[in-house]
């Protein structure tokens, strides 16, 4: 099985303080990085306890004894370790491929620091060039947030559950949609700003600006790509 994620996630975890709150992302290169943060906890070397963004990483949390806070007792974390989708020249990001966008996005915000581990498959030039934008959706806005996509020359795909019938539902209890825009974006800045201005959307997949460093695996190592 190829390395990448794992050292990705190893290049991360040099980062991690001797002690204090931070954040765990979500998904499978965070998955790994979450066992080799269990075994640093666990050595006694980082005192530290995590606040999840999603049931993922909370059970991650458990499975790998790491203790867990939250928002109200550290409203401020250190930094925050977390995967993305895309990421672009200007370190951008697309997030939300396993359906945890929202709560990422409010615990990245939280943090001092970003730090983001992805293979090089991740890095393209611009946004939306091979992964659809997620974007989070009360469920009883959906129909007039499809339509108002729909003008706005967006094509929205209702992400569908699997092993159960219907939509995926978020851990906030709300739907995703996936946008395929026309071709990869140009201003993803603008594009956030403009997605989150529909009334119904309650965040999009688009990280602007937030993260700091992104550590790519390769197979012989990493390498760091920084603001
Ligand atoms: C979860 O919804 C996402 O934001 C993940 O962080 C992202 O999809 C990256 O996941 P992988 O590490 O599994 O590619």
């Amino acid at each position: 099985m190829s390395n990448v994620k794992l050292n990705a996630a190893k290049s991360a975890i040099r980062l991690i303080p001797e002690s204090g709150s931070i954040g765990l992302g979500s998904g499978s290169t965070v998955a790994i990085f979450a066992k080799e943060l269990g075994r640093r906890v666990e050595s006694g070397k980082a005192d530290v306890s995590v606040v999840p963004s999603s049931y993922q990483a909370y059970q991650l949390a458990i499975k790998f004894n790491i203790p867990l806070t939250n928002l109200d007792k550290n409203p401020e974390l250190l930094l925050t370790v977390d995967g993305a989708d895309e990421v672009d020249k200007e370190l951008n990001l697309t997030k939300g491929g396993g359906g945890a966008l929202f709560q990422e996005k409010v615990v990245a915000s939280a943090s001092k620091k970003l730090i983001i581990i992805v293979d090089e498959s991740k890095l393209v030039d611009k946004l939306a060039s091979s992964f659809l934008i997620p974007v989070e959706v009360l469920p009883f806005s959906l129909g007039v947030v499809k339509k108002t996509l729909t003008k706005m020359d967006i094509t929205p795909i209702v992400r569908q559950a699997q092993k159960k019938m219907g939509p995926i539902v978020t851990d906030n209890g709300n739907f995703i949609i996936d946008l395929k825009f026309p071709k990869p974006i140009d201003n993803p800045a603008k594009v956030a700003i403009d997605l989150k201005m529909i009334p119904g959307v309650v965040e999009t997949g688009l990280f602007i600006g937030m993260a700091d460093e992104v550590h790519v695996g390769i197979e012989k190592g990493a390498y760091v790509l920084k603001k």
